[in-house]
């Protein structure tokens, strides 16, 4: 069709592909030019068992519509052994999406060490040894394309899930390093916090929701920014699900700066907290240098004065 977002030639490989949202991009790209790897060990969504069925059948589906792609049945923590399977097939790797997952939901007073430490395995060491294996490669041919995959979870935190929040905030960090390493290699990666109907959702959503949560909702965003032509936007966090795509950054309140010195006390920060929590004028940080010049204005400054604040008498009395 003429005017279609392209990917001939190539190479791109979906952790988690056997179902849900990467089996969604799976396919996708395989009918778009793309040669694909699908990834995915075939378990359960917790994690248990594993089996070749789950990415044989994306596998055949692509190839059926008339595309390319090969399986790989490896777990994401031996990822490169999911990126030789790239090389040794179609001889390259371009993009990454790092999307396979698993949930251990159970409240933060019930949580064993295997329920956390699983989550990590999976997403976050999973992501890393993907991309680590994938990242010499595109160093190499100074192009890669990444994504990695967060959740509203991790941005915002969700009753029941300590262990899914913490791994899926990390993607976060972890791709805005590799955006700014990655920048001179024309390697860019992004995140995404996806929301769709999948075996991970089922069973926490109703029917009508999920019939409006389609995973191929979610692959639109995903091809805007991998596609070559996607050279501005690196290191964004970015929300996708139901038609509905959103950017999302860090706001900063302009805050409080005072003498660092004897008298930068509890109380002195108290008697102006309303400073620290206003964000009538906000700055919106993408790096962490903009600190040494606060610090240099802090220096320049007058001693803090006290806080005052009222005691249980209903007298102002002096904090420090
Ligand atoms: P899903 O359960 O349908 O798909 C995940 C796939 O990853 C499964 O096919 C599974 O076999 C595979 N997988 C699990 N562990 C693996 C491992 N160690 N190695 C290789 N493959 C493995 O779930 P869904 O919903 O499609 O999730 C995809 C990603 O999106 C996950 O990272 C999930 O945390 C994330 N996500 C999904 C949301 C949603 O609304 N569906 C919301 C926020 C994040």
């Amino acid at each position: 069709m003429a005017g279609e977002l392209r990917y001939d030639d190539q190479v791109v490989v979906v952790t988690g592909a056997g179902g849900g949202l990467g089996k969604a991009y799976a396919t996708f790209f395989g009918s778009r030019g793309a040669k694909v790897v699908v990834n995915d060990l075939g378990g359960s969504f917790k994690g248990e068992g594993n089996s070749t069925k789950a990415a044989d059948v994306v596998v055949n589906e692509i190839k059926a519509a008339g595309g390319q792609a090969v399986a790989n049945y490896d777990s994401v923590e031996n990822g490169d052994r999911i990126i030789d399977t790239a090389v040794k097939a179609f001889g390259r790797v371009d993009v990454l999406i790092n999307n396979a997952g698993i949930l251990r939901d159970v409240s933060f007073k019930n949580m064993t060490d295997q329920d956390w430490d699983l989550l990590m395995k999976v997403h976050v060491k999973g992501a890393y040894k993907c991309t680590r294996a994938a990242w010499p490669h595109f160093r190499k041919q100074k192009y890669g394309r990444v994504i990695n995959t967060a959740s509203a979870a991790g941005l915002f935190g969700n009753f029941g899930q300590a262990n899914y929040s913490a791994a899926k905030l990390a993607m976060v960090g972890f791709t805005e390093t590799l955006a700014k390493e990655g920048a001179k290699y024309n390697i860019i990666c992004n995140v995404i916090a996806p929301i769709a109907a999948s075996r991970m959702t089922e069973t926490i959503m109703p029917p009508d929701m999920l019939e409006n949560l389609k995973p191929e909702w979610v692959v639109p965003l995903v091809a805007v920014l991998v596609h070559k032509n996607n050279t501005s936007e690196n290191g964004g966090i970015f929300e996708a699900g139901g038609g509905h795509v959103a950017k999302l950054r860090w706001e900063r309140s302009s805050g409080l700066l005072l003498k660092a010195d004897d008298s930068y006390t509890p109380g002195a920060i108290l008697k102006k907290w309303d400073k620290v929590t206003d964000f009538s004028n906000p700055q919106y940080p993408t790096g962490p240098n903009d600190f040494m010049s606060l610090l240099e204005e802090s220096m320049k400054m007058g001693p803090n004065e006290q806080g005052e604040k009222l005691d249980f008498t209903g007298r102002v009395a002096l904090v420090t």
